[in-house]
């Protein structure tokens, strides 16, 4: 792995990615549609609009591997949804199959999941429950490296990412916070580890207090230096209210499966979901 492209850099995860990343690779192409500062030592810049197909080409020219963090972070319009995490992430894909790139990590989420039970463990192998039409173009992603692993050859991994800010803050996302050093370790394993197909993990650190096993992850290599657990005295005796309604609180996705959050009345879904396992 000589060039290294890390998409959505400028944005929170990228941003940061963009330091642990430093060194690691002989070059990193670092790309956004926002300003991204000057090139540090073994960087490129790649300004880019994931929408369009002759960006793509352009940044994807002459590289071995691409962390894809890039598109709508949150719940947005379909059509927008549409544009860049479907379309867009199709369009990336396929450039860089046509480049000749040999491996994706692609940045899924835990809306991919959202609608299971809370307490409900799972290990990514269980069928997806989207909670929101962001969630969705994650699951969409998700089947679109399982397709071009089985199509066209190319080693991905999927990661569910769970929380990754800073520390976590609620019951929640104590479960699935993860730091920024472990999801870089995580997103390594997926350029680097051999014999890559296509695989599902959860982007979460070592926490204790977990709805999900992360047994893909350790078989890959995944070896968690940090835990929320340091968190969790904290978050306990904080008293912030977990956001969400009444199915907010009760399934994984919070408060992206409450109602009003998408703008559309959903009951009898929202009902279903939580009934069934
Ligand atoms: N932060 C989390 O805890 C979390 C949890 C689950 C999944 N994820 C996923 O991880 C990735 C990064 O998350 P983040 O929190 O850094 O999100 P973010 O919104 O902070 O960053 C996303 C970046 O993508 C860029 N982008 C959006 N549309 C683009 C376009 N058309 N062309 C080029 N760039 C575009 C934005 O400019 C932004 O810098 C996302 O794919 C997100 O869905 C994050």
């Amino acid at each position: 792995m000589k060039r290294i492209l890390l998409t959505g850099a400028g944005g929170g995860i990228g941003r940061r990615m963009r330091q642990a990343l430093a060194g690691a690779y002989p070059i990193l192409r670092v790309s956004d549609m926002v300003d991204l500062g000057s090139a540090g030592d073994g960087e490129e810049i790649a300004v880019a609009d994931l929408t369009r197909a002759e960006d793509l080409e352009r940044i994807v020219d002459g590289v071995d591997g691409i962390i894809h963090l890039g598109g709508l972070s949150v719940e947005n319009a379909w059509d927008d949804i549409l544009r860049t995490n479907i379309d867009g992430a199709y369009r990336l894909f396929e450039a860089a199959y046509n480049a000749g790139v040999k491996r994706i990590v692609f940045a899924s989420s835990n809306h991919a999941i959202g609608f299971y039970p809370r307490g409900q463990i799972l290990d990514g192998s269980e069928r997806p429950r989207p909670d929101c039409r962001y969630g969705l173009s994650k699951v969409f992603g998700e089947g679109l490296s399982q397709y071009f692993a089985d199509n066209y050859g190319l080693g991905i991994l999927s990661i569910r990412i769970g929380w990754c800010f800073e520390k976590p803050e609620t019951q929640r996302t104590l479960g699935s916070w993860v730091s920024i050093g472990d999801l870089t370790q995580l997103c390594r394993i997926g350029l680097e580890v051999p014999d890559l197909h296509h695989e599902i993990v959860y982007g979460m650190s070592d926490n204790s207090r977990t709805w999900w096993d992360n047994k893909t992850a350790r078989r890959l290599g995944y070896r968690p230096n940090d835990s929320s657990d340091v968190w969790a005295a904290e978050v306990d005796s904080s008293g912030v209210p977990e956001p969400g309604d009444e199915v907010g609180l009760a399934v994984q996705g919070g408060p992206f499966a409450s109602e009003g959050y998408q703008g559309d009345p959903r009951r009898v879904a929202v009902q279903g979901a939580k009934s069934e396992s």
